[in-house]
């Protein structure tokens, strides 16, 4: 696959005009269930639990109590496979026609939201994270490992939302325990957000300084990203 050929000069247009981009194929659906069953594995052995690198974005990560939103850091430290998935490669193509050829990869994350989950990840901007001193040319690829929908907690995007700054953001649920981030949206207007379900082998790509969401996993399977 050509790099120019990857996504249409009309997606990357829309692309800087709403702040993000949902794809439905970036890899194929044997890739998923490759990656899905490595993921699997990572989370049943607790992969990182003891260098920080797993823990629970959503809750106060107590030992012993289930976490809310179980994240690991850097999964291919765990699993070095997984630098070699086509998604990964697919992804760093698409990000340069979209911020141009000098970006380079960042590192990834996996994110696990249990089925039955009322726990939505509230809105932010990934930026809120990093540093302020500085402003980013960056962007996020959110992969699911199954079909993203309403349902299981697919993600959603404030289109245009990436021209403004960086919005003041507290704790989840204003708990100091907490690892994640919220935007405080008390009289922030949401209603132009925008749901983005997705097939399994599609990604969602958004700028780092986008206000983005992703609801409460309804059904009974775990959403895996
Ligand atoms: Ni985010």
């Amino acid at each position: 696959m050509a790099e120019s050929a990857l996504i249409t000069p009309r997606q990357v247009e829309f692309f800087h005009e709403n702040g993000y981009l949902a794809l439905d194929s970036i890899t194929s659906v044997d890739e998923v269930a490759w990656i899905r069953g490595i993921y699997d594995h990572l989370f049943s052995i607790r992969a990182g639990r003891e260098e920080g690198n797993q823990f629970d974005l959503a809750g106060t990560d107590e030992e012993g109590k289930e976490a809310a939103l179980p994240q690991i850091l850097d999964p291919s430290k765990y699993a070095p496979e997984l630098k070699t998935a086509k998604c990964l490669t697919n992804a760093l193509s698409i990000t340069r026609q979209l911020l141009g050829p000098d970006a380079v990869h960042g590192g990834e994350h996996a994110i696990l939201k249990p089925g039955g989950s009322a726990v939505p990840t509230p809105w932010h901007q990934d930026e809120a994270y990093w540093d302020p001193s500085f402003r980013y040319n960056s962007l996020s690829v959110w992969i699911p490992l199954q079909e993203a929908t309403i349902e299981n907690g697919c993600m959603w995007f404030v289109p245009g939302s990436h021209k403004q700054d960086i919005l003041p953001h507290r704790s989840i649920g204003n708990d100091p325990r907490v690892h994640g981030l919220e935007l405080d949206v008390a009289g922030f207007d949401l209603s132009q957000a925008v749901a983005c379900p997705i097939p399994a082998g599609g990604a969602t790509f958004h700028l780092s300084s986008t206000l983005h969401y992703t609801g409460p996993n309804l059904t009974d399977q775990p959403r895996r990203a």
